[in-house]
């Protein structure tokens, strides 16, 4: 495998060494260079470009990739100077420059090159030993992604960074990510009361990934905002103060209400004041409440959601455990992955192209050892599950287990239906979900549409005790434990 591959790098040098012989001049000085071959010929460039074309676009940097390699994995590889068989290296160069990059078809698949900040591509690179080339010119320092655009070879880690100048010093904030078992027990069987609810709208500057921040809006400080939890018939009198720091007025809209704006025309909350209103809630059912304020995605994309849970007469049948989990997107000039502190951006809010998928506030969040959702088995598990979007359905789906009860958009007045693998849950709305652990390991909370957990949509569920092989065995072929 090794030797084939350098074979192949062989002869893709020869090739590009042809290619270079074969451009009659005056040639542009993007098609005369020798990416691979050492040393760049600024002299006889220059030379060139002097006749054809403008002094500015002589590259000041040169990079050359090549595609695939050894293991057969999609990624790039780099095939020049210091950057020699580094994968998906970061290509520096500094503000102001001017940026060769030569792509080689290097394992026979289809790829290309694609910078969108710089809306440059190779074009579609089809053959083995087929050479792309882009040329840019880099003014603003950053971190630019670079990236194969065949559907999902990004997505496999056919990517990696254009760094332009210093790299940001990685950031770091406050955590939003609320835990996904801080909710409050069962009403358990009461008559209706009054109950005062106290929300504070705080924006904080939170940890949205390693390295990277992002400015927030949150109930509370945290993502989701907190669970509230009554019963049908009770009296809310919510209060929604916002903090003198802010810079936003906000609200807050309770799907819960029987009343216009669901509470929103009586709370557009200043910074530094406070406002309530109260209702009586008549429907029982797990309800989304978010923040209300123009732009009303703006302020739900960047966290201000939750869940209030209306449990009808009785209550809900019991279980072991009760998880809060909800999903939200966030929307960032920078590309997924970028460090630092990130900046919003309306565009792509607007043209629903969100970076960041997130279950409870940050990437990850729900993977981590600290928010993982942990259980025994032989519990049922209910999880109250709600979408802030503001844009996506989610399709909440559980590697490894089926919900045996699932209340259909969280209706709790109908009988659950059961035997669900998957749930389609819209952007402003809930599913209850129950399912008896019956073997230990890692399950995988994801939303099906899969790309998502690329951009940091999953979680983990730990079912701890004993096994059962005459449920689940076997011996694990790759060690994930899925
Ligand atoms: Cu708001
Ligand atoms: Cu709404």
């Amino acid at each position: 495998m090794r030797s084939f591959s350098r074979l192949s790098l062989c002869l893709v040098i020869l090739a590009l060494s042809l290619a270079a012989c074969a451009v009659t001049p005056p040639a542009p000085a993007s098609q005369a260079s020798q990416p691979t071959a050492g040393p760049s010929q600024p002299t006889a460039l220059s030379t060139l470009s002097a006749v054809a074309q403008p002094e500015e676009e002589v590259p000041d940097v040169r990079y050359t990739l090549l595609t695939g390699g050894e293991t057969g994995k999609l990624v790039f590889i780099g095939a020049s100077g210091d950057i020699n068989g580094v994968e998906n290296p970061t290509l520096k160069a500094d503000p102001g420059d001017v940026v060769e990059i030569s792509v080689i078809n290097g394992d026979g698949i289809a790829h290309d090159l694609a910078i969108d900040e710089f809306q440059v591509n190779t074009g579609q690179l089809l053959q083995r030993g087929q050479i792309g080339k882009v040329t840019l010119k880099v003014d603003a320092a950053g971190a630019y992604a670079y990236y194969c655009t065949v559907p999902g070879h990004r997505q496999a880690g056919m990517w990696g960074t254009l760094q332009v100048g210093e790299p940001v010093a990685a950031a770091s904030g406050e955590s939003v990510v609320r835990d996904p078992s801080d909710l409050p027990p069962p009403i358990g069987d009461r008559e209706p009361t009054a109950i005062r609810v106290d929300l504070t709208a705080i924006e904080v500057v939170g940890q949205l990934a390693d390295g990277t921040t992002y400015s927030y809006f949150t109930f509370d400080g945290a993502i989701p905002g907190p669970m509230i939890r009554v019963r049908v018939g009770d009296t809310l009198e919510v209060h929604m103060k916002n903090e003198t720091s802010s810079a936003f007025a906000h609200s807050i809209d309770l799907h819960a209400v029987n009343g216009p704006g669901g509470g929103a025309v009586f709370t557009q909350t200043n910074p530094g004041e406070e406002t309530s209103f109260s209702f009586t809630a008549l429907n029982p059912g797990l309800y989304v409440y978010h923040c209300a304020t123009p732009s009303v995605a703006h302020h739900i994309s960047n966290g201000m959601y939750g869940l209030i849970l209306v449990e009808p007469e009785g209550g809900l049948p019991p279980v072991d455990r009760e998880f809060y989990v909800m999903q939200g997107e966030i929307y960032t000039l920078q590309p997924y992955g970028a460090q630092g502190q990130l900046d919003f951006s309306n565009a792509k809010l607007l043209g629903e192209a969100p970076e960041y998928f997130l279950f409870n506030g940050a990437a990850a969040a729900l993977a981590s050892d600290e928010h993982a959702l942990r259980a025994n088995v032989g519990e049922t598990v209910r999880i109250f599950f709600g979408v802030g979007g503001p844009n996506f359905t989610s399709s909440f789906h559980i590697i490894g287990e089926i919900f045996d009860r699932a209340y259909s958009f969280a209706s709790l007045t109908t009988a659950p239906v059961t035997d669900v693998q998957t749930v389609t849950v819209p952007p402003g709305g809930a599913w209850v979900v129950e399912f008896k652990l019956d073997v230990p390991g890692r399950y995988i909370l994801v939303d099906h549409a899969l790309s998502r957990l690329e951009r940091g949509l999953v979680g983990f569920l730990y079912a701890e005790g004993e096994e059962h092989p005459e449920i689940f065995s076997g011996t694990p072929t790759d060690g994930s434990g899925h």
